[in-house]
């Protein structure tokens, strides 16, 4: 991958430049938690968005998209949205910055890399924090991560239009390698734990349904949550997200909600719980009590929150029938994308014979195995 983006950079633009990598993410529990001020359970993962750059000394940026062989340039003062979805994520973070008023210079950057996209995996939030990384060192803007992570959020919020929380740019930053960070979303403080299930395997499997649902329906869910959360707050003081919410409340004002309202609040309520549940037997390396969770997290992400499809359900319910697999559920936004199953090794190669061609009888193509390895977040090559 460096080979490629070293060479395209030098032919694009006849210089050299400095190379940076930001990782995907797979996420072992909590989903739809993060924009409800609860945890997440994420890891950066061995795919990456590889970008370089170098200073033009103007004021034009310069983009060149690899993998889709596609360039835009415009001026780092303009406040006119590029035309081009790719190039928004880096017009959108130095907007972002410029708002913290650190000034950018004009640019030269070519980024591709081998996070599959629309797979759940977090391509885009991959895309923001090398750009963000890589803007940052070059010109001496001294952001910390926690601070490109916001960036990150809040270019997808103002410039893609998706009101994401802030796992996927987080986990990408902060990621290292073999651990996964348990992330309070709403403090943002974080703990990382060593993630070393023994004789298993992590592999992800990609129904290869593009998500395309996934960000109007995704605002969708965010609406509703806070829509229980007005409900609750006019009778118990202090509530200011789910994350104040217990389960006893939701039931009682039950009465006064839709009962998709309450149905999606009840997941996120059990969520948050299932991510500490999780937490709890990752301390003890009890990987069963994780991968019951995960099974359980499904469930209730497919039944109540309503964000799954019939591809992830088959391929999530098929994982908890066979012997062998201790965990498996639809990771990321949903409506397509992959599970995430916790498969023992001696099972694997049968598991996945198996299922893949199940899938392919069921719907008419193979998913996709994606094996990945827990590693470091952003970083400079
Ligand atoms: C997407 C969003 C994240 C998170 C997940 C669901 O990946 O970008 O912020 O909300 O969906 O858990």
């Amino acid at each position: 991958m460096v080979g490629i983006i070293n060479d395209a950079f030098k032919k694009y633009y006849g210089s050299e430049g400095e190379l940076f990598a930001s990782p995907g993410r797979v996420n072992i529990i909590g989903e739809h938690t993060d924009y409800n001020f609860g945890f997440v359970l994420p890891g950066a993962i061995d795919k990456a968005i590889y970008a370089k750059i170098k200073p033009n000394g103007g004021r034009l940026c310069r983009v060149y998209s690899i993998d889709y062989n596609e360039s835009a340039e415009f001026s780092v003062d303009s406040n006119e949205l590029p035309q081009k979805h790719l190039v928004r994520y880096v017009f959108g973070v130095i907007k972002e910055m410029q708002k913290l008023g650190k000034r950018v210079e004009g640019f030269d950057f070519a980024f591709g890399g081998d996070v599959p996209i629309g797979a759940g995996l977090s391509s885009s939030a991959a895309l923001e924090s090398v750009v963000g990384y890589a803007i940052s060192e070059t010109f001496g803007l001294g952001l910390s991560r926690f601070q490109l992570a916001k960036i990150g959020q809040m270019c997808e919020h103002n410039y893609v239009g998706v009101r994401c929380g802030i796992m996927d740019q987080f986990a990408s930053l902060f990621g290292e390698e073999n651990k996964v960070i348990q992330l309070d979303c709403r403090t943002l403080d974080y703990k990382l734990f060593p993630f070393n299930p023994v004789g298993y395997k992590v592999v992800l499997l990609d129904s290869q349904v593009k998500h395309s649902l996934a960000s109007s329906e995704y605002n969708v869910r965010m609406a509703q949550c806070e829509e229980g959360v007005t409900t609750v707050q006019k009778h118990v003081n202090g509530v200011e997200s789910l994350r104040d919410v217990t389960l006893d409340m939701l039931n009682t004002y039950k009465g006064e909600m839709e009962e998709d309202v309450y149905r999606r609040c009840k997941f996120v309520i059990e969520e948050n719980q299932r991510v500490l549940d999780a937490c709890a037997a990752l301390e003890r390396g009890d990987y069963r009590i994780i991968g019951e969770k995960m099974f359980g997290s499904h469930r209730g992400l497919s039944k109540d929150y309503e964000v799954s499809c019939p591809e992830l359900d088959y391929l999530a319910d098929y994982a908890a029938n066979y012997d062998g697999v201790i965990g498996s559920r639809m990771m990321g936004g949903g409506f397509g994308g992959c599970t995430i199953n916790l498969i023992n090794e001696a099972n694997h190669d049968a598991f996945i014979n198996e299922i893949t061609e199940k899938y392919n009888r069921q719907f008419g193509r193979p998913p996709r195995v994606i094996d990945v390895v827990i590693s470091d977040g952003a970083r400079k090559l």
